[in-house]
């Protein structure tokens, strides 16, 4: 447990960060073929109910968050920490900073998903205190395309 949390400068994606983000998820192995993370992108921003969070340190894209909620959960995607930037804390405050923006809205409960191929990220959740209740998914593209992986 850090004691004293690090700073990073965090505020809601500008116009201009759009590529250098989509190249951070790149970097963090975070895209997949089937999703357009600048499509992605525009429809957090789109409406109020998400943002994209980008963390500062120095003038440098630190990390990212994607949070919204549907009017019932909240959810983060795209966690992405810099990998020359990582175990400084920086996962842990991008985290806090999705809870406090979902807090404001009223939303009680944060929700996630992690790849089954990403179980080494399961440490780094439960360290912020997030637990695994047994759940199974369901999903379908709302397209009629075939299940993606
Ligand atoms: C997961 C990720 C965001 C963590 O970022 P980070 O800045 O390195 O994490 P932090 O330094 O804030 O670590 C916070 C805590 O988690 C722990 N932790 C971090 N990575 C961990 C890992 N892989 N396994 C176990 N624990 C981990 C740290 O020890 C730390 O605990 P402490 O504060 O009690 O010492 C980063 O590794 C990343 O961007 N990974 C690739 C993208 C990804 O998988 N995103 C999540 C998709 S679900």
């Amino acid at each position: 447990m850090t004691d004293k949390l690090p700073t990073l400068a965090i505020a809601p994606i500008d116009d201009a960060d759009v590529a250098d983000v989509v190249a951070l998820w790149q970097a963090c192995g975070l895209t997949r073929p089937w999703n357009d993370p600048a499509a992605d992108i525009a429809l957090a921003r789109k409406e109020s109910n998400a943002t994209v969070l980008i963390g500062r340190d120095e003038d440098a894209i630190a990390a990212t968050v994607l949070v919204g909620h549907d009017g019932h959960r909240g959810w983060v995607y795209y966690l992405a920490v810099d990998p020359v930037r990582r175990h400084r804390g920086y996962g842990r405050v991008m985290m806090a900073a999705a809870e406090e923006w979902l807090r404001r809205r009223g939303i009680e409960k944060l929700q996630l998903l992690v790849r089954a191929d990403n179980s080494q990220v399961r440490g780094f959740y439960q360290a912020l205190g997030y637990s695994e209740p047994e759940r199974v998914i369901f999903a379908k593209w709302l397209d009629g395309r075939a299940p993606t992986p």
